[in-house]
């Protein structure tokens, strides 16, 4: 088996040595123009490829250039061709929210299936598409985030402290990583409104006064999520409020917002970002294996 790291394969080395395979060499730029140059400088035949290319930022960009290392590779002989994608893109515009639109998780679907042999990926969004069997003809597998989650809270929280889910499907991984350590959560009904708008149901049944609160959410991207629901518990009185995602977008400097909001923010690194405090290399090498 023989690891590599495209322009956001920044796990590669860890994936690498976690099982213990080689690192290999691959060249990917750009041309002055904006075209794509790949050049594997191993040898790939008859072995057991795999490719580390998270799809942020520029996920379009990230896409096409795994795409053409994955045929790349096929076309050099390679047995099998392992894409291990942490963050996942595409996979929240999972239904034509309007006529003509474009179900765009398809697409991005549709280029996988035809440039590697297994998908593996962190968490990715299912909401509509419930299971990633709906989306891959390919092998595919998902890796959870919540173990590690867990222990990073169980290590730096207290157990009076109160886990939040901003939304109905926030409870897979709020609701999980509660029950793992025995804390308390609690789930808020959320209303997007449109992708820069999302508002709060009040919910009276969530106590938080002088709490440490702990908000686990999968993604953040504008951050309105996050902003929304830090609000609604200052209102509610918590102590203190940390928040932890898994995929940290950040789009229009939310990063900077949630910290002015006066709440520390850590994620996972499945895409590369100052946020990252949560490491989970050794999980996907575990699936990988
Ligand atoms: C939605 O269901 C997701 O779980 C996240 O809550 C959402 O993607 C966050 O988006 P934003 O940061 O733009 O509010």
């Amino acid at each position: 088996m023989i690891v590599f790291g495209l322009s956001a394969g920044h796990l590669a080395g860890s994936i690498a040595l976690h099982l213990k395979a080689k690192l290999g060499k691959v060249e990917s730029k750009h041309f002055p123009d904006g075209e794509l140059y790949i050049r594997f400088l191993e040898s790939l035949e008859g072995r057991e490829v795999v490719l580390v290319q998270s799809t942020h930022p520029a996920p379009d960009k990230k896409l096409v250039e795994l795409f053409f290392a994955g045929r790349t590779a096929k076309e050099l002989g390679a047995k099998k061709v392992i894409g291990v994608v942490p963050y996942l893109c595409y996979m929240r515009q999972d239904k034509r929210f309007n006529e003509g639109e474009c179900v765009s998780n398809k697409m991005m679907a549709f280029l996988l299936n035809h440039c590697i042999d297994k998908i593996v990926t962190v968490d990715p969004h299912l909401h509509r598409v419930k299971s990633l069997a709906e989306l891959f003809h390919i092998e595919w597998r998902t890796v959870s985030a919540n173990n590690k989650i867990a222990e990073y809270i169980a290590k730096k929280f207290k157990q009076d402290s109160f886990i939040i889910g901003p939304d109905i499907e926030s409870t897979q991984w709020a609701n999980e990583i509660a029950n793992k350590i025995g804390f308390k959560s609690g789930i808020f009904l959320k209303t997007r409104n449109s992708s820069r708008n999302v508002s709060l149901k009040e919910d009276k049944k969530i106590e938080v006064k002088g709490k440490r609160v702990i908000i686990v959410d999968d993604i953040v991207s504008s951050g309105h999520t996050m902003l929304e629901t830090i609000k609604q518990l200052k209102r509610k009185g918590a102590k203190s409020i940390d928040c932890i995602c898994i995929h940290g977008i950040f789009a229009e400097n939310c990063y900077e917002k949630i910290l002015k909001a006066k709440a520390k923010i850590v994620s996972c690194n499945t895409i590369r970002h100052k946020s990252n405090g949560i490491d989970v290399s050794e999980e996907i090498a575990n699936s990988i294996n």
